[in-house]
């Protein structure tokens, strides 16, 4: 579990929720971020509440809890002041509303500073609302688990606020919202990798003194110094937030330190004058105006509740990243480097696997078409799913879900991708193997699965991942198909990429034989760039004859020739998609007895509008013997 930084926007958490009796505060918004540095354990079950360590970093004067589950001893350990009540407070509050057992957690790692402004509080409850979440399949969400994890700590005696719990999204930079009590979370888009630098400035803040002068202004300003403080937490910072998502997702950096900068000077001429004394902030204005500070970053803020605790700092290029850690460190701070991954905007994937596979049989009586072998490039022969699993993480996917066909294969699936392989075998692997052994056993984790009882056609295959999708755009790529990108970019993340363009749903298409458009679905309509990579689909037929495709669903090309474009079994659904797929199948519009997706997509071609992506790369179709034949000798 990674600690979290504020990048903008601290204090308007709690500021938002004076909405509860203030209509005219604005709600609270900031940019928060999970950090390079964080808490790693392992968990297990168990009747008891347990919590060893073995990370050297906490290993001075650590002893064991051991507790029973019971509300009266947790309640005990978390109104106390050890070190255990944070967790013990989590662990109460689930015992007080799930039937639970115990954990026995053990900390492995500890490499996040404590008292820093990141956060390590809040990521351990984050880290134990998960683990029993995990253990006991509560089902919990991401936003679930950071409720648990805030009420849990509320228990003790820490006033935690409201934004340390998005360290449970990972690295991934979000959007909070803070509109009275209900808390908003949104993924932002990250275009180029942000490398950020933290430092402590070994110097004295209360926390507590600032918080109580500042929260005086609230609900009700009474005069132009609480009126500067409703402004600067309220539009003014609506406004530093907005531009800064804007500056992230353009990927421009410069800008993006300028704003840090600006951000201080609206704290410092708003925000300041109603806490004089803590947010004069001495330390934190000469590192921020440090001349070679000033030379290795676009710009810097202070952190937190601000004052002389800690500071940020964007640096200008990697490079430049450690030589401000250098610096600071030299200078008698605590710095540390963390880098903001490029992010985009769609992070799970879906694969339908629960086709019988009627064309490869009688191979499909005796193994599943996508554990077919398939010799890759770096010399191995892989199963086709691994291949394509490789290709969605590479394209940025966190999540996939696997629509099989029975609860039989579930077990199959984990059995290949989630068992670590017996003891005696991985001693015959050689290291490279082992490599890999462990990259699978990475992908197990990011597998969910969902059944499809019925074989009632592609469509409604991918309509079981409605939840899984849960209102967000994600890819869908076909179970029995491979790719081969002609950049460095995986066909998938090219596609990804032109939907944080297009923002409606799309498909990627590739030009096709026409005489082959019998076995595809063809899309036609105008080319919206010179190019000729962005369609505006206009017709959508499933298999239609050569004739047709040729006659009216050509598209015109450079040189002025004809083309027809199918499907390259790469899309985007959104929840548009899934909202045609639902009318769909409860008004049994099928054809051939099954549900197809493409008349979900056509149906959303007039509103909001469908759109094809050319990608630079290749598609293998695996599902018919003459294509397996064909993909299996030109796959390389
Ligand atoms: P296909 O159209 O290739 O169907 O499915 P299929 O059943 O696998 O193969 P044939 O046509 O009988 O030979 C495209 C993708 O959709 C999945 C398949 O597993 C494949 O990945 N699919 C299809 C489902 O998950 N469920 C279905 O009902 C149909």
């Amino acid at each position: 579990m990674p600690g979290r930084l504020c990048l903008f926007g601290e204090h308007s958490d709690w500021a938002g929720l004076h909405r509860v009796l203030n209509a005219d505060v604005p709600p609270g918004q900031a940019l928060v971020t999970g950090i390079d540095q964080g808490i790693y354990a392992t968990v297990k079950e168990s009747s008891r509440f347990i919590l060893h360590n073995t990370s050297p970093e906490l290993a001075e004067g650590w002893s064991d809890l051991d507790s029973e589950m019971t509300l009266e001893r947790l309640k005990e350990i978390a109104e106390g002041d050890s070190y255990f009540s944070y967790v013990a407070g989590v662990a109460l509050y689930m015992s007080e509303h799930y039937y639970i057992g115990g954990l026995e957690i053990t900390i492995t790692k500890m490499d996040l500073p404590q008292k820093s402004g990141l956060s390590s509080s809040a990521a351990i409850c984050v880290l134990i609302a998960r683990a029993f979440n995990q253990i006991y399949g509560l089902n919990l969400n991401t936003i679930g688990e950071m409720r648990v994890a805030y009420y849990g700590e509320r228990k003790t005696s820490s006033r935690c606020g409201r934004l340390d719990q998005a360290c449970a999204f990972g690295k991934s930079p979000v959007l909070m919202t803070f509109d009275g009590e209900e808390i908003g979370v949104n993924r932002l888009i990250v275009k180029n990798p942000l490398y950020w630098v933290v430092a402590n400035l070994n110097s004295a803040k209360d926390t507590i003194r600032i918080l109580s002068d500042l929260n005086r202004c609230y609900p009700f300003p009474q005069n132009a110094v609480e009126q500067g403080v409703h402004e600067a937490l309220g539009k003014d910072n609506q406004a530093i937030v907005a531009e800064a998502i804007r500056l992230i997702r353009e990927g421009n950096a410069e800008a993006l330190g300028k704003l840090l900068t600006h951000a201080q000077q609206v704290f410092d001429q708003k925000v300041a004058p109603a806490s004089p004394e803590e947010l004069r902030s001495p330390v934190l204005h000469r590192i921020l105006e440090d001349s070679s500070v000033k030379a290795l970053s676009y710009g810097g803020k202070g952190v937190g509740s601000q004052g002389d605790g800690s500071v940020q700092f964007l640096a200008k290029s990697k490079e430049d990243q450690g030589k401000l850690v250098d610096y600071l460190n030299g200078n008698g701070l605590e710095a540390y480097a963390f880098t903001i991954p490029e992010k985009h905007q769609i992070r799970k994937a879906v694969i339908p696997v629960a086709g019988f596979g009627t064309r490869l049989y009688p191979m499909t009586r005796v193994i599943k078409k996508e554990f077919l072998p398939i010799f890759d490039s770096d010399g191995t022969v892989k199963p086709l799913i691994l291949k394509l699993f490789e290709e969605v993480i590479r394209s940025g996917i966190e999540e996939i879900c696997l629509i099989v066909g029975s609860k039989d294969e579930i077990t199959q699936y984990k059995k290949a991708f989630s068992e670590p392989i017996s003891e005696e075998h991985r001693s015959k692997l050689p290291a490279d193997f082992l490599a890999m052994e462990d990259r699978i056993q990475a992908i197990g984790r990011r597998l969910v699965y969902k059944v499809q009882e019925h074989k009632l056609g592609f469509g409604h295959a991918v309509y079981q991942s409605r939840e899984f999708c849960g209102g967000e755009p994600v890819l869908l790529i076909l179970g029995d198909t491979l790719y081969r990108s002609e950049t460095k970019k995986p066909c998938a993340m090219q596609l990804i990429e032109r939907y944080e363009e297009v923002g409606k749903p799309l498909i990627a298409i590739q030009e096709i034989p026409p005489e082959r458009s019998g076995s595809f679905g063809v899309l036609a309509g105008t080319w919206e760039d010179d190019a000729r990579k962005l369609m505006k689909v206009e017709r959508f037929v499933e298999k239609p004859s050569p004739d047709l495709a040729r006659n009216e669903l050509s598209m015109m090309i450079e040189g002025g020739g004809k083309a027809v474009y199918g499907v390259f079994g790469q899309y985007i659904l959104t929840p548009e998609i899934f909202h045609e797929l639902g009318q769909i199948i409860r008004t049994e519009k099928t054809q051939n007895g099954e549900f197809q997706l493409t008349d979900a997509y056509a149906a959303v071609m007039g509103f909001p509008g469908l759109y094809g992506a050319v990608l630079d790369g290749r598609m293998y179709d695996l599902g018919n013997v003459q294509a397996y034949k064909e993909s299996i000798m030109t796959f390389e």
